[in-house]
């Protein structure tokens, strides 16, 4: 009876949500919302928004991220970004943003300011170490300091003697983040050792540098963030000495899957635009470079953003590895890859 139209709005948990935002904007049942309180200027063009999250956000694990979202110019738009700090007693969370050049989502974020509110989707991710006693070596560059800051201070509330080397990297002095925080952290972590490499001053950091610097590298659980060519440098060091199995990556970049020698392509219609696309590549990926714009957010099939309507044809979906059927229904661009000729509508 509850359920009965004849007691709507009263029975729609959307309806007390918009009730409770009209007197609260950070209040919603249905939502996970942030207010904006402290607003930190990290380095240039760098800052960190702290915030405290409504009930609906629930808890996050050290090395997660979430999507955040904004209005602008009257439509909503999302991107990931990173926890930088541990979870806290008092709810509040930390995450840090480096403005990108015309990218709507980071300049955005950069114009926040204190007790404005912005939806924080849920904690996602598995970023952490594997194991909890091997060495471990943290390799960050520019912004992908951000999770290795999360698992410090997380480490550092625990207690934490691990061995840990950090090797952070970033192209000037000045755009090493959270220097003194680190200084505050060493304190209270006795088994961490850092090396700071500006690639401005002693050049790109290669395989060479990082033998150099870590020379016990292999046989570290190793966890990396960063741009993707500093990432595709060190996954592919790992590779060649034989240790993926101890390396976790987590990128930040738009990281195209390569397109397979061989591989089909299909013919793709996305509102009124025709362009084709490879099997294994998604039709996001595909879609940006023939030029289109589709609305993305995540680009890891979490936040529907790039939902859009298949009209015909099949896809794979790279998450699941399901088919779909040749049909009508609901795709994510970003997690779908094509199987036959392709009509979509937005
Ligand atoms: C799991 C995860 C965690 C992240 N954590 C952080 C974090 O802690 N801190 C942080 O600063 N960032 C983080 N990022 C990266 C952040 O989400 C991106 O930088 C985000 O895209 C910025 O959004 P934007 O709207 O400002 O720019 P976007 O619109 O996403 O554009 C970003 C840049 O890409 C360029 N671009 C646009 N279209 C294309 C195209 N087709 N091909 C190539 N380039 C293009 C734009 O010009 C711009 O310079 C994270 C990303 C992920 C996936
Ligand atoms: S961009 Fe988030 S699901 Fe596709």
């Amino acid at each position: 009876m509850l359920r009965s139209p004849l007691l709507a709005p009263l029975n729609q948990p959307e309806a007390w949500s918009r009730l409770a935002g009209a007197v609260n904007p950070v209040w919603s049942l249905v939502e996970s919302r942030a207010r904006v309180v402290r607003v930190v200027d990290e380095a240039p063009g760098v800052l960190s928004l702290w915030l405290k999250p409504n009930r609906r956000f629930g808890r996050f694990q050290p090395g997660q991220h979430a999507l955040l979202e904004l209005d602008i110019n009257g439509a909503r738009h999302g991107r990931c970004f990173s926890f930088s700090s541990a979870p806290r007693a008092d709810g509040l969370v930390r995450i840090t943003i480096k403005r990108k050049h015309n990218g709507p989502v980071s300049g955005a974020a950069h114009a926040l300011q204190p007790g404005q509110v912005v939806r924080l989707g849920r904690a996602q991710g598995a970023f952490a170490p594997r194991t909890g006693h091997q060495p471990l070596l943290l390799l960050a560059a520019g912004s992908g300091m951000t999770p290795m800051m999360s698992l410090l201070e997380a480490m550092a509330d625990a207690g934490s003697t691990r061995d840990v080397v950090l090797l952070q990297s970033s192209s000037t002095a000045g755009d090493l983040l959270f220097a003194q925080a680190l200084d505050d952290l060493a304190a209270r972590l006795p088994g961490l050792r850092r090396h700071a490499h500006v690639s401005g001053d002693s050049g790109r950091l290669d395989p060479e540098a990082i033998e150099a610097l870590v020379p016990d590298w292999s046989t570290r659980e190793t966890l990396l963030c960063g741009p993707d060519g500093f990432m595709a440098v060190v996954e592919s060091m790992h590779a060649r000495a034989g240790l993926t199995g101890q390396l976790t990556s987590e990128s930040f970049g738009r990281r195209a899957a390569p397109v397979v020698p061989g591989a089909d392509f299909h013919a793709v219609s996305l509102s009124g635009a025709d362009f084709t696309v490879a099997s294994g590549q998604s039709l996001l990926e595909g879609a940006e470079k023939a030029g289109l714009s589709p609305r993305f957010g995540c680009r890891r099939g979490i936040c529907r953003s790039c939902q859009c309507r298949k009209l015909s044809g099949t896809v794979l979906n790279q998450l699941t590895g399901q088919v779909s059927g040749p049909g009508e229904e609901l795709i994510q661009l970003c997690i779908s890859t094509p199987q036959s000729a392709l009509e979509l509508a937005p």
